[in-house]
């Protein structure tokens, strides 16, 4: 039985016990078809407690079920049925009560959450819009641009900010105690029954217009916006009516169907028998290196809750390390994403030095140091010496061969990589790079660390570049390879973002800065002798200084942080033509497409191959939460299906 009812006259208790999350899977739906008659019948109940089994009220449908054709009753249905019940309902919400979840809530006369519970209509994430009465729903018990936001971008939102909203009525830790009491004063007005609240048409406007923008052609994006709209101002059953059509268009969409792989991708990527064997315990962190990555891996490893002790390379440099984690701190904080609790807790947490001496109780040490072998071979074999022995040694490499860092260390059974992406207390893709000697229960931990991090962890094999950036350089040259044929910096650029890329490639390497693939290419050539194909264009931008955005020019000019096509970079590229005695000739955007994806997949292919990856789906997930492919295209093997 996975709905109960449960008689405490007055009050009656609907208990819906789904493990693990409570979904709303058929037999939950018939389930309240059935308890919904008994409490209908009986007039000793006077009011109805919903509530969720164990640490979740209900986190949303079942995702298994939506390849298979839906088996009545239908959500929309139980819910309607729900509202028009003749006992007022109160929903008693812990943990999480997302999609069909907050729907079901919200055909309830009140709702009441613990402080720690999460609200939102995450279904846009799946190439949807709620189906069963949200977008009707919602923008009748909140304002109708916060119920826009909240529907077309997917985000939840925390218990207090619910309050604030009027979402939910109360916050208490014991939402079941907290109903019961105010049962006898439950309200009786049914969502629908109530008028859309007054709307400011300007903000309105301007934050429906971030939203498209931010879509980059998902649809869902649209549709949602577009519902929200009807519900503001259709008759509720007009605009219930159109918004389950527009799920079902949706529901057998490519885009869906494409976002719903992903999903499954993304938590299948640590599904490997290394990676939940034993593990060792991680109490404390060492970051050394405070630079871009260093300091952003320490603020990452803080926010997780674990104590961290960076160290640099001298007295001066600790001071900058220092500050530039506590400037990211108080980013977090002035965006209201971190309380000052938090914050100081952090602080409390955190110490720099430029002594190895302080890593020798650490359990853990990331090195994000240089990207030189010799400076890393020298900063692991000092961490061998004062580092405890069963301590986890870890590099940030991009490039680098982690089998030779490993080399450096008497035991290279405990190193490993852990790649992160820029910023990494913000991106979620953590690569986990596997040198040949690494031990299983250091894979183990990696990958639990992964997810106390709050990252997606993916098995990488140790090769140049790993899975992404190895792929990211191969449609990189390709790129560079348009740019001799007639393409620009800019049209390219223009062509991936038109595709759903969130950036361009030229973009992209002018934010990172030009100068550091400058240094690792010109090192490369001095042990590998460079090919007929190789293109000077990007050696010639950094020849004159032009490094990027943070000189004002790269690929692009800068001004006002805004990019605009560069005519010097434009000559320089002429020139290059002229060397090669090439005739250039118009792309279209298609065409360098075309060409950017076929080489993409192709090294993709090579990749899976060489076993770098483990799987195609891993790819797909490397693509899209590190490079900015467009994620409701499924990534790069999922598109070519
Ligand atoms: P960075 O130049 O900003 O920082 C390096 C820091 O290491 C500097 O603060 C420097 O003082 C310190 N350092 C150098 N030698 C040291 C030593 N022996 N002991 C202690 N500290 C020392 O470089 P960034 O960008 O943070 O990169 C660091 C590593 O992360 C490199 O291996 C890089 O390839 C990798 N990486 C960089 C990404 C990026 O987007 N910048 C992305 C992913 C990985």
């Amino acid at each position: 039985m996975t709905v109960t009812l449960q008689r405490d006259v007055p009050v009656a208790i609907v208990t819906i016990d789904n493990p693990p999350v409570n979904a709303t899977s058929q037999s939950v739906r018939a389930g309240l078809m059935t308890v919904l008659e008994q409490i209908d019948a009986d007039a000793g109940i006077k009011t109805v407690i919903l509530a969720g089994a164990g640490r979740t009220f209900v986190a949303g449908g079942d995702i298994k079920e939506f390849s298979a054709p839906p088996v009545p009753p239908h959500l929309p249905d139980v819910l309607n049925a729900m509202e028009a019940s003749a006992k007022p309902w109160i929903a008693a919400l812990n943990g999480t009560a997302l999609g069909g979840g907050l729907e079901m809530s919200m055909t309830c006369h009140m709702r009441i959450a613990t402080p720690e519970t999460q609200l939102g209509l995450p279904e846009v994430n799946l190439g949807l819009i709620p189906g069963a009465g949200g977008t009707v729903r919602l923008p009748r018990l909140i304002d109708p641009t916060e119920a826009l936001t909240m529907i077309a971008s997917g985000k939840p939102i925390s218990a207090s900010h619910a309050l604030r909203l009027g979402l939910i009525d109360k916050m208490s830790d014991d939402p079941v105690q907290a109903a019961k009491d105010l049962a006898s004063k439950a309200v009786t007005t049914r969502t629908l029954q109530r008028a859309v609240r007054p709307v400011d048409q300007t903000s309105f406007d301007a934050v429906k217009a971030r939203l498209h923008k931010k879509a980059r052609g998902q649809i869902s994006v649209g549709a949602a916006i577009r519902s929200v709209e009807r519900a503001m101002t259709l008759p509720a059953q007009l605009a219930l009516d159109a918004e389950r059509a527009a799920f079902l268009e949706l529901k057998a969409s490519e885009q869906s169907a494409a976002l719903r792989h992903v999903f499954f991708a993304e938590r299948a990527t640590l599904a490997d028998p290394r990676c939940n064997g034993p593990s060792r315990d991680i109490a404390s962190v060492g970051v050394i290196g405070g630079g871009t990555m260093g300091a952003g891996i320490a603020t990452a490893f803080l926010r997780a809750g674990y104590p961290v002790h960076m160290v640099e390379r001298e007295a001066g440099a600790v001071g900058t390390a220092r500050k530039r984690v506590q400037d990211i701190l108080e980013q977090g904080r002035k965006r209201g994403l971190l309380a000052q609790v938090q914050l100081d807790s952090m602080h409390n947490r955190f110490r720099a030095s430029d002594r190895y001496g302080d890593l020798d109780e650490v359990d853990l040490v990331v090195e994000a140091v240089f990207e030189d072998i010799a400076v890393k071979r020298a900063v692991f074999a000092q961490l061998d010496e004062v580092t405890k022995p069963r301590a986890i040694l870890a590099t940030n490499t991009s490039y680098l061969d982690v089998n030779q860092i490993a080399g450096a260390v008497a035991d290279p059974a405990r190193v490993i990589g852990l790649h992160f992406f820029s910023p990494a207390h913000i991106m979620k893709l953590l690569e986990i790079v596997t040198p040949d000697k690494v031990a299983d229960d250091v894979i183990a931990t990696a990958a639990k660390l992964a997810k106390r991090l709050g990252k997606i962890g993916v098995l990488a094999g140790v090769c140049d570049g790993f899975i992404g950036n190895r792929i990211m350089c191969s449609y990189r040259h390709e790129a560079d390879v348009l740019l001799l044929e007639g393409a620009l910096p800019w049209e390219v650029d223009a062509a991936m973002r038109e595709y759903g890329f969130a950036m361009g490639i030229y973009e992209m390497q002018d934010m990172a800065g030009l100068d550091i693939a400058w240094a690792t290419r010109a090192r490369r050539a001095e042990t590998a002798p460079r090919d007929d194909g190789y293109v000077t264009v990007a050696d010639s931008l950094c020849e004159n200084g032009w490094f990027g955005r943070k000189t004002d020019k790269g690929w692009h000019d800068y001004a006002d942080g805004q990019a605009i096509p560069s005519k010097d970079t434009a000559k320089i590229i002429a020139e290059a033509r002229e060397m090669k005695g090439v005739s250039p000739r118009p792309l279209t955007p298609d065409q360098i497409m075309d060409r950017i994806l076929s080489r993409l997949r192709m090294e993709a292919d090579q990749v899976l191959a060489d076993g770098v990856a483990r799987q195609p789906s891993d790819i797909d997930v490397v693509m899209i939460n590190g490079y900015g492919f467009p994620r409701w295209r499924g990534g790069p093997f999922f598109t070519a299906k």
